[in-house]
């Protein structure tokens, strides 16, 4: 499918999403695409049924969010939560795994300088590997591996985990990590975070810095109706971080 070049933006704020070649066609009628096509950034564009669209450029978030969905993705309260606990940035080099649906890897991939994402089912490899060209990500790279066999990359910034068992791979990544450097596990269930921070304590290159659980709760405003959205999101899951203070002796 050609790439997202423009979106239209209806008066409820409702996103409609311009491709090459094509006119877009929405509930409030149709947007032909000689219109767009003459139009600058920021102007309003009318319906065939005389509906007002703002026009404006994707971002990456515009094009993050319409990733395919397999395996569930971390949620963007989660992302934030590592991103500014470990202070990931430009300069970062991140491994994770698994893949997924490349949520996560794609995030990282947005703002370090490095991710290597490992997968052990193809059938969500290539969902990651799509949703990482669709974006362009040319600095996140695949491997298909059980990360439990080994991590190649050396001096890392941070390792996340979004596993099933992630306590199994708390040695191998002590010495893929740099001194300094954090792994992260990220579990919807309490056995699991129980699991991994007991095996943590048993190697002393690592410190259990924090466990959490991010709550974002959405409000509405609209004249004296001010209050928590009827739907938010639920439980999603724990992060534990610990860091590596010291090489093994
Ligand atoms: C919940 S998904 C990860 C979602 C991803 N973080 C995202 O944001 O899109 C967990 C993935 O881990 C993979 N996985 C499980 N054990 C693995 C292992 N030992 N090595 C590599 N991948 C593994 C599963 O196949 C699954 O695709």
């Amino acid at each position: 499918m050609a790439q997202i070049e423009k979106i239209l933006v209806s008066k409820t704020g409702k996103k409609f999403y311009y491709r090459k070649g094509q006119d877009v066609h929405t509930q409030f009628g149709v947007i032909k695409e000689s219109d767009i096509l003459s139009a600058k950034d920021g102007s309003e564009i009318s319906s065939n049924t005389g509906e007002g669209f703002h026009l404006i450029s994707p971002t990456f978030m515009d094009l993050y969010r319409k990733i395919k969905r397999g395996p569930q993705i971390i949620p963007l309260k989660d992302i934030s939560a590592i991103i500014a606990e470990t202070g990931i940035n430009k300069d970062s080099e991140i491994v994770e795994a698994g893949s997924g649906s490349g949520g996560s890897s794609c995030f990282f991939g947005h703002m370090a300088k490095k991710v290597t994402t490992y997968e052990n089912r193809d059938e969500f490899a290539e969902i990651a590997e799509k949703n990482i060209a669709f974006l362009g990500l040319d600095n996140v790279t695949l491997k298909r591996k059980n990360i439990y066999e080994g991590i190649d990359e050396k001096d890392v910034d941070l390792i996340l985990f979004d596993l099933p068992d992630p306590w199994l791979g708390i040695d191998i990544a002590k010495n893929a990590l740099k001194v300094g450097g954090y792994l992260v596990s990220y579990s919807p269930t309490t056995p699991q975070l129980s699991d991994f921070s007991e095996e943590s304590r048993k190697h002393p290159e690592f410190r259990l810095i924090k466990i959490i659980e991010v709550s974002e709760r959405e409000w509405e405003a609209k004249e004296r109706k001010v209050r928590p959205k009827s739907q938010s999101i639920g439980h999603s899951g724990f992060l534990v971080f610990l860091r590596k203070i010291g090489n093994s002796s």
